[in-house]
């Protein structure tokens, strides 16, 4: 196991993924919180920063539990902390120090460098620079224009390096990573999904015993996995529940329910599309609808879980991204990260949490899908919005306008499938546009309705970016749309990319 200890740079995240690509677990936590006890950890890395070391609210942890007795990665900002509170000195650059570089000079036999050459490219990101090592340190590696780029200390196993190992553009970083926590440190490459599936399954059935736990299916990935591995480690005692809120795509409630029923899970599929339409009746501002829809959620699992005797459990898809807590940069507080998934708990449903798939990162959820044997089509579903088509219709939603944006996701997303795009695309939807346009067919003049085809790349939806699709397939697409779908004339692509623009249209 190993310790990530957040800074607050942009890349924690990513260092803990190439941790865990290494078959590495580790866990991120914000550095005013080092855990108590370390006994579980081989090594601990600490992030970057966007805190000058020179600044007055510069983050200055108390190290001396781990400092000399596990093995430290220090990057970026972890490098100069020690140079500037250990006896070196770090001084505002004169020159930039951004993006690529490469090592020109890297000291002789030194493990943390092993099968990586001169010249290796390497990715900075910093405007202070150390002019002088801490004490007792030793240099292991320069630019041509920074001398002190990666140093390690003499009788303790700290190294330090000025680079981002973690980010793609750093060629070796991943080998570097590797150096550092299985040659230096020992940390046994044992994180693969089988062993995860394992050992959760082992907890699962030591937490749970013969309790029943229930859980709400989505269709979506994360719910998916988190529903299989429970049904493998509980089995009938599993109790799932599939809601159809009626803004689902089109005939995805009885396909996803027949292929739920197919993986052996004890699925109940409950249709309350009348439900949720009569919660959304004459509602057209985007939070209203999302509140309507998140009430109406509630209110039909609640009814539903109370079907069920003696249930103690409630499991949630919840993932790593949405349990780490934050660094706030504006200051020592810290936020906790909330999502669409977390504390989703309504007080009247007193039931304990299961949330197996906490300590997952997303793609590491479809690895453990893959080695569950869940349907790779499954889990290579574009992510969907809970509140569904509800927030791509924009105003208010009737039953109609439902169906029109249904027909016309169908024919743009079998079409992604048809044209090999599909698994290109990151997320893609249609939007129904509260407009209508003049159009003609035939002889007819027609005045009818807009929608905006969205496709875009992304990794986890934070920032996005629409995708380059093809023009025959667009030109296919929207020939496909006008001449099929009754009431849509006029077919838009939106070009924005997020920022400044999201990804849904609400
Ligand atoms: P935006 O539109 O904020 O979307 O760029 C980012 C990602 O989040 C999804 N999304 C939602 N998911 N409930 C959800 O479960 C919501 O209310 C919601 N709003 C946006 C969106 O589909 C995209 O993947």
């Amino acid at each position: 196991n190993v310790l990530i200890l957040d800074f607050g740079s942009q890349y924690t995240q990513l260092i803990a993924r190439r941790v865990r690509e290494l078959n590495i677990y580790c866990e991120i936590h914000p550095f005013h919180k080092i855990p108590e006890d370390l006994s579980s950890f081989k090594a601990v890395v600490l992030s970057g920063s966007p805190f000058s070391v020179r600044g007055e609210d510069a983050p200055h942890p108390d190290l001396s539990n781990i400092r000399g007795k596990l093995p430290i990665l220090a990057v970026c900002y972890g490098a100069q902390y020690f140079a500037h509170f250990h006896g070196g000195e770090v001084a505002p650059s004169n020159i930039r120090e951004y993006g690529r570089a490469n090592l020109s000079v890297i000291k002789d036999n030194e493990v943390l460098f092993e099968n990586i050459k001169e010249n290796s490219q390497v990715w900075m990101s910093h405007s202070d620079t150390i002019k002088d090592l801490p004490t007792n340190a030793v240099r292991l590696a320069s630019t041509a224009d920074v001398l002190n780029v990666a140093y390690r200390i003499d009788g303790e196993e700290t190294y330090a390096i000025q680079f981002h190992p973690e980010v793609y553009h750093t060629t070796d970083g991943k080998q570097l990573l590797e150096n550092f926590l299985v040659k230096i440190a020992g940390t046994a490459q044992s994180w693969t999904p089988g062993a995860f599936v394992d050992l959760t399954i082992h907890e699962l059935r030591e937490k749970i015993g013969d309790d029943k736990v229930v859980l709400g299916l989505s269709g979506g990935v994360d719910s998916s996995v988190a529903a299989v591995l429970l049904h493998q480690a509980i089995g009938k005692n599993l109790y799932c529940i599939f809601v159809n809120n009626g803004l689902l795509r089109k005939n995805e409630f009885e396909s996803v329910l027949h292929q739920y029923k197919d993986m052996g899970l004890n699925v109940k599929g409950v249709d309350a599309s009348a439900r949720f339409l009569e919660a959304l009746k004459g509602l057209s501002d985007p939070e209203l609808k999302r509140k309507a829809i998140g009430n109406t959620f509630i209110e039909v699992f609640d009814d539903e879980a109370h079907e069920i005797s003696n249930v103690t459990y409630l499991a949630q898809g919840t993932i790593y991204p949405d349990v780490i807590e934050s660094v706030s940069v504006n200051g020592p507080s810290v936020t906790i990260k909330s999502h669409h998934n977390v504390g989703g708990l309504p007080d009247f449903m007193k039931l304990k949490i299961v949330e197996p798939l906490r300590m997952l990162f997303k793609d590491e959820v479809r690895r453990v899908g893959k080695e569950l044997g869940i349907d790779k089509d499954l889990l290579g579903r574009h992510p969907f919005p809970g509140p569904g088509l509800a927030i791509r219709i924009l105003g208010d939603i009737t039953e109609e306008k439902v169906r029109i944006l249904q027909e016309v996701d169908h024919i743009f997303i079998q079409g992604l499938r048809d044209w090999m795009l599909y698994d290109k695309v990151w997320q893609a939807g249609a939007m129904l546009l509260p407009i209508q346009s003049v159009g003609v067919m035939g002889d007819e003049r027609t005045y009818e309705q807009v929608v905006a085809l969205r496709a875009v790349e992304s990794t986890d939806g934070m920032t996005a970016d629409w995708v380059n699709l093809p023009y025959e397939f667009l030109q296919k697409t929207s020939n496909t749309i006008i001449n099929r779908v009754k009431g849509v004339n006029r077919v838009v692509y939106d070009i924005s990319s997020k920022p400044p623009a999201t990804i849904e249209w609400e």
